[in-house]
């Protein structure tokens, strides 16, 4: 099994969930406005949330997933962001959501570029794919914030949607290699 990732930016820490995480992604996806353009139905309970993160085997099978993003602060949850492979389609995909508490405060653009850091720095991944329904503005307004640019128009949960694409050469121009360490670190537990 893979051994975990912990990932450290200047406000948060992200890290694999776990169980006791499961009220808070109760929590977080009771919000209507935070699964508007997710296709994601809020979890019917607690017990289907425990369920969720007990199937959850990204991490073991990739090394990689959605991660937890806790504020340094106070510890407190406030989201979550990372990486997925679509095995239907191909790809690795980004993703992120947030409290809606915690909007506009810059945080799924810090976590997002720690998960795209990961990515190609440990991972070496070659490209890394953004989605989001057309309508979601501010999802479009983070992926251009971290370099990604416009790749095709699609689906996203049955949704028109658009693709963004970031490959790993851009996103060095982009994010010039020097500047990483003020920005993300990251570990891995032997
Ligand atoms: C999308 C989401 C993750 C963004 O998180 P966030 O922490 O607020 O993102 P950031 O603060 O890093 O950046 C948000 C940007 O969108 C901009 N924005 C907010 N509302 C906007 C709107 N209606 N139209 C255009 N831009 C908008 C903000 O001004 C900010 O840009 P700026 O820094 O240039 O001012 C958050 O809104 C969320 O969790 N939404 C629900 C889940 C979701 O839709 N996830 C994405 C699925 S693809």
């Amino acid at each position: 099994m893979p051994s975990p990732i912990v990932i450290e930016t200047k406000r948060l820490i992200l890290r694999e969930w776990n169980e006791s995480d499961a009220a808070f992604l109760l929590e977080l996806n009771s919000n209507p406005e935070v699964v508007k353009y997710t296709g994601d139905p809020p979890f019917a309970s607690l017990k289907a949330a425990q369920n969720f993160i007990q199937a959850y085997d990204h991490y073991q099978k990739h090394g990689y997933g959605r991660w937890l993003c806790v504020l340094k602060e106070n510890a407190m949850p406030i989201g979550w962001c990372g990486l997925k492979w679509d095995k239907d389609e191909k790809l690795i995909d980004l993703g992120y959501r947030f409290l809606e508490s915690h909007w506009n405060q810059g945080f799924a653009t810090e976590a997002g570029f720690a998960s795209l850091v990961v990515g190609f720095d440990h991972f070496g991944m070659k490209e890394i794919i953004c989605r989001a329904m057309k309508l979601n503005l501010p999802s479009f307004r983070v992926m251009e914030k971290m370099g990604f640019k416009y790749l095709k128009d699609g689906q996203c949960a049955l949704h028109d949607a658009r693709y963004y694409r970031l490959g790993r050469e851009e996103f060095e121009v982009f994010w010039p290699r020097e500047t990483w360490p003020s920005k993300v670190t990251y570990s891995v537990s032997t």
